[in-house]
């Protein structure tokens, strides 16, 4: 068996030069990592405060914690689930490498969506995975189809469903989302579903694969909702079958997240007035950019259902995106994420531009990509 390949994270390499024109004097606008530019709820920091001088901060599994998830799935979705299904990690990228190496032996075939986040396809192969691509265009919104999940041939082993998605925040409607349920039962796949972008939805709130799979496995963390990237928390849900695998698992490979982001992670929960408002400025973001990026020539984008992300479609203007985002980094200090990271196929004429940071800084990115924008046109025409 050979050692994989895994492929860079392009907007990484992307945001090292932001970071060095910032260094430079520049004035960058960071619109390349689905980041909140806000820091943790306030009471949540003040929590951190106060226990920092009171706690040995050993290894911990916090039970409130995995309680207070178990009752957030009863009162946000109406499914019932013990604390011993939730396995605390430091995110979803290591909950994401648990649900995978707890369900599939090597060789496995995972299905996911193409465009989607790079991680997924990477981690798959990391763990000796194979990734099946669904090709999902403009005619599904980027998304997973029960159509598409029926036809492959032979059945994958394990799917992987994103909603709302990154790269384009578009979320599955409850009755394709039950289809693929349906699908799935019938030709015995293992659902993987990641939920880190619940909460930011700009239609009806997304619904979660427990309610029709009670044997999905569910990704979320608190990077992404809860404003707390950095914090390293995260969770898996597991079925009851599967718990002590996972457990296994993850004390052998993880241990467990920072005691410190488990206690304010806890708080975090009942910050919602705080957090809801962030949604707030992240909706307006959305409905700036979708106001002013056509007449800037960028017309075809899935509007995001949720999430704080714009794919967009710069195939009239590029055929290399990593060279256009670059470029336009160097020119206007807006620093996006090339396409290529979510899709290897077609990704070389899109882009995505996160609007996690301030309406201030998205009016400014707008002002400054508009001429921009003109004279990249007119040098194609
Ligand atoms: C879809 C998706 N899943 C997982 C992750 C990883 O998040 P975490 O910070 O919780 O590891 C990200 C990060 O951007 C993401 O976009």
């Amino acid at each position: 068996m050979t050692v994989p390949r895994i492929d860079p994270f392009h907007a990484i390499g992307i945001s090292t030069i932001a970071h060095r024109m910032a260094a430079e004097g520049h004035d960058i606008i960071h619109m390349e990592f689905g980041q909140p530019s806000t820091g943790a709820p306030r009471a949540a920091i003040a929590t951190a405060h106060r226990v920092l001088d009171s706690d040995a901060m050993g290894y911990w599994e916090s039970m409130p914690l995995k309680t207070r998830i178990a009752r957030h799935y009863h009162d946000s979705y109406g499914v019932t689930i013990q604390p011993d299904q939730v396995i605390l990690t430091c995110g979803a990228s290591p909950a994401l490498v648990l649900a995978l190496g707890s369900c599939f032996a090597p060789g496995a075939r995972v299905a996911l969506a193409r465009p989607g986040y790079v991680a997924y396809r990477n981690a798959l192969r990391a763990l000796h995975l194979e990734p099946v691509e669904i090709a999902c265009g403009p005619a599904e919104r980027y998304q997973l189809t029960s159509a598409a999940v029926a036809a492959l041939d032979p059945a994958p082993d394990g799917l992987i469903v994103a909603s709302p998605a990154n790269p384009t925040g578009t979320i599955l409607p409850a009755e394709e989302m039950q289809a693929i349920v349906q699908v799935c039962r019938a030709r015995g796949i293992r659902i993987i579903s990641d939920e880190i972008y619940h909460g930011l939805s700009y239609i009806a709130p997304a619904r979660s694969i427990l309610q029709d799979d009670p044997d999905a496995l569910v990704v979320n963390s608190f990077s992404k909702y809860f404003s707390m990237a950095g914090w390293r928390l995260g969770w898996l849900v597991v079925p009851p079958s599967l718990i002590e695998a996972a457990r296994a698992r993850v004390g052998n490979l993880f241990l467990t997240p920072p005691s410190l982001s488990q206690h304010a992670g806890l708080v975090a929960f009942d910050c919602r007035d705080e957090l809801e408002g962030h949604v707030r400025t992240y909706r307006h973001n959305r409905d700036l950019m979708l106001d002013r990026l056509p007449a800037m020539g960028l017309d075809r984008i899935a509007p995001p259902d949720g999430a704080f992300y714009i794919y967009a479609d710069i195939g009239h203007l590029t055929d290399d995106s990593l060279a256009f985002c670059t470029q336009l980094l160097a020119d206007t200090g807006i620093a996006t994420a090339p396409g290529l990271d979510f899709d290897p196929v077609d990704g070389h004429r899109f882009m995505r531009f996160s609007f996690a940071v301030s309406t201030d800084r998205v009016e400014d990115a707008l002002a400054r990509m508009a001429p921009w924008f003109d004279a990249a046109h007119a040098r194609r025409s």
